[in-house]
């Protein structure tokens, strides 16, 4: 998400005469982007920023700018930490950066003293639409594409809601319209980004035929000529209807992946979460997507050591964590966010045992991407080829599960989907071969 914001400003900076450079030590303007998610991503941020105000001391011109979540949360009070900022934006803000720099930019350029950070941090109706443009790079295979911002569900953990402000959607026009764009320009494969996609629409579109608005836009998506593959992140399990489960029937350009935000196993702290959904129905949901689609592949979120998780709610989550068989998932240590109903409750679980219990989590979760992994040596699987690895010795590109395959290839096969068989595997990603036409059975 955060990427995708980031993208969209570089996106609006270069379409009124800035240039994105790539080299930290380059630039004239330097903006943060940043998340709130847990304390350490703000601590990190903070250090960031701090390193970079020594140099605006000196090379009093440089500007530096703190963007996102993190500018939300705070605001003005960021300045007891980092005086030197030029520029605080929050979330619904994004779009009046190129605004504020051209001003502070002029005001300089006059001679004009500037005076006070700028700090914009205020609601807007509409920003979500504002998320919009993309800075393609050359033979850009894969995008993302913002749908949807703000939250309403209130997960008792959680400062996204305050951060991002209420669940509004994007016209479901202005989807499919920017999604064509993409594809006329080479994009094969979009990930559609939100914190709920699942609630997409919900108050803007009526349900036809028992079809969610969400549904609905897949549909639509699904028709775009040149797309070959469709993703999201992230669904809440409580939006899997039955619609959803019967799409990845019908809609073949839908990956055969989920991303099933599970948080915990236990229905006692799934209640304290306020995360709607028990371990049963998580389970039946599981069944029913596999029952549709058997190369189905699951990834998560978990939080270890929510306030009051014992060892029996944890056993209950590893039970179930193994039950899924999980092909990723990202695993926290829950992090107290001030302002959120969980950061004040009782039972606030030691350091040490959030620790134990993540590194127990993380060990099955290794074991698990080894044995995915090393199962699919010997096979044939469809890869989108996404161009050079980083390393620059292979090509890469990735299954329609979403694992990375690493093969030799050339670059007219960029955005090609291309048989590989896998000859090699190691925990975190494939080696294999093209497979040349005509031999594939
Ligand atoms: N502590 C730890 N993890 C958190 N997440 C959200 N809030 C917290 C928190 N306070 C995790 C959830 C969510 C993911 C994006 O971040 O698992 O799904």
């Amino acid at each position: 998400m955060n990427e995708r914001d980031s993208e969209a400003v570089a996106a609006m900076l270069r379409a009124r005469g800035y240039r994105i450079v790539h080299d930290e030590d380059e630039c004239d303007i330097l903006l943060l982007n940043t998340c709130s998610i847990r304390d350490l991503a703000e601590q990190k941020a903070i250090g960031k920023a701090g390193h970079l105000a020594a140099r605006k001391r000196r090379q009093p011109e440089f500007v530096l700018g703190l963007l996102g979540c993190m500018a939300q949360n705070r605001g003005a009070a960021l300045l007891d930490q980092l005086p030197d900022l030029d520029l605080i934006v929050g979330t619904q803000k994004f779009h009046r950066v190129p605004g504020y720099l051209d001003n502070l930019r002029a005001a300089r350029a006059a001679g004009v003293p500037v005076g006070a950070t700028i700090v914009d941090v205020a609601e807007e109706a509409d920003s979500q639409n504002s998320i919009r443009d993309h800075v393609l790079a050359d033979r850009q295979v894969t995008a993302f594409v913002s749908i949807q911002q703000g939250c309403n569900m209130d997960c008792t953990f959680c400062i996204v809601p305050k951060t991002r402000g209420d669940e509004r959607s994007r016209p479901m026009d202005d989807i499919v319209a920017e999604c064509r764009t993409l594809a006329q320009n080479g994009v094969r494969e979009i990930t559609l980004l939100g914190q709920i996609v699942t609630s997409y629409g919900r108050r803007d579109y009526a349900h036809a035929g028992g079809t969610t608005p969400f549904v609905q836009l897949l549909e639509r998506l699904h028709e775009i000529d040149g797309l070959a593959r469709l993703r999201f992140t992230s669904p809440h399990p409580r939006g899997f209807k039955q619609d959803l489960i019967a799409a990845y029937g019908r809609l073949p350009k839908l990956c055969p992946c989920v991303h099933l935000p599970l948080q915990s196993g236990s229905n006692r702290i799934l209640r304290a979460m306020n995360r709607p959904y028990s371990r049963e129905r998580y389970l039946e949901l599981v069944a029913a997507l596999r029952a549709v689609r058997p190369d189905m592949t699951f990834s998560t979120d978990i939080i270890v050591g929510f306030p009051d998780e014992s060892e029996d709610d944890f056993a209950q989550t590893r039970e179930l964590f193994a039950a899924v068989n999980y092909d990723m998932a990202y695993i926290f240590k829950y992090s107290v966010r001030s302002g959120t109903p969980a950061a004040t409750l009782p039972g606030q679980v030691p350091e040490g045992i959030k620790e134990e219990r993540n590194q127990v989590l993380l060990r099955m979760l290794e074991a698990n991407s080894r044995r995915r992994n090393h199962a699919l040596v010997g096979t044939v699987q469809e890869v989108l080829v996404e161009g050079p690895d980083r390393k620059g010795l292979r090509y890469m590109g990735r299954t329609p599960g979403n694992r990375t395959v690493h093969f030799a290839a050339e670059p007219r096969l960029i955005g090609e989907l291309a048989p590989v068989h896998i000859a090699r595997a190691t925990t975190a990603a494939l080696y294999g071969d093209l497979v040349p036409a005509g031999v594939e059975s």
